[in-house]
């Protein structure tokens, strides 16, 4: 027993076991991206609405790819049809949050968080920038009147089914028609 574990901390193994621990833990280059920072007040001073816009509506990329705010929120006017329903809309989120808040949900980094939006935005964080562009943008469409597209959406979608049916319809209109021909031709062959 005793020699077995002599060979065990041989000196050769010890070397190899600590490059490995060191390898596994300190100095492997861990490709995480930098912990995201709220914005401070200051970039928010500047933010660039039409920038944030943009952002805001998938026309321009994140830094760090992170997926359009328009895939899930609504706000105001903007979209043909409106943005997803898994957020709340956010035409009037300004008047309801402050800036500060409204960082620290995009940063994920102070009390205000989002459950659905923290995992997403921690793997692809927005940049101080992009926060503060993103603020301007939300803070521009304060006392808008909030858009409910869902109906307009449902209306499309019911006018759609209709279109499809006739389209359909028409494209077949003789199908039967050539079916029942061929039943009677059939029918011919075998009274005669
Ligand atoms: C995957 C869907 C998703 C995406 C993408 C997303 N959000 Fe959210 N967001 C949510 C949900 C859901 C909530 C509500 C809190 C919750 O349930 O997590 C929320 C909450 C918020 C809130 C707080 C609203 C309130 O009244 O408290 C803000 C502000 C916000 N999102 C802004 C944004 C911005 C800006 C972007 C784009 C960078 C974005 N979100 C992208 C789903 C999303």
């Amino acid at each position: 027993m005793n020699s077995r574990s002599d060979k065990f901390v041989n000196p050769i193994s010890l070397a190899v076991i600590s490059i490995f621990v060191a390898l596994l833990f300190g100095c492997v280059p861990v490709s995480q991206p930098e912990p995201p920072q709220p914005a401070s007040v200051q970039a928010i001073a500047e933010g660039d609405i039409e920038n944030g816009r943009k952002l805001f509506m998938g026309y321009a990329h994140f830094e760090n790819e992170g997926p359009p705010c328009m895939g899930c929120h609504n706000l105001g006017e903007y979209g043909l049809l409106g943005g997803g329903a898994l957020g709340p809309d956010l035409t009037n989120v300004s008047s309801e949050r402050s800036d500060i808040e409204l960082a620290s949900v995009l940063s994920n980094n102070r009390w205000t968080k989002s459950p659905v939006m923290e995992p997403i935005y921690n793997q692809h964080p927005l940049t101080e920038r992009e926060q503060a562009d993103l603020i301007a943008f939300m803070k521009s469409s304060a006392g808008e009147p909030q858009e409910d597209k869902e109906l307009l959406v449902l209306g499309i979608s019911i006018l759609a089914t209709i279109g499809a049916a006739i389209a359909i319809g028409f494209v077949y209109r003789n199908r039967l028609r050539r079916i029942r021909a061929a039943m009677v031709k059939e029918a011919e062959k075998e009274l005669l």
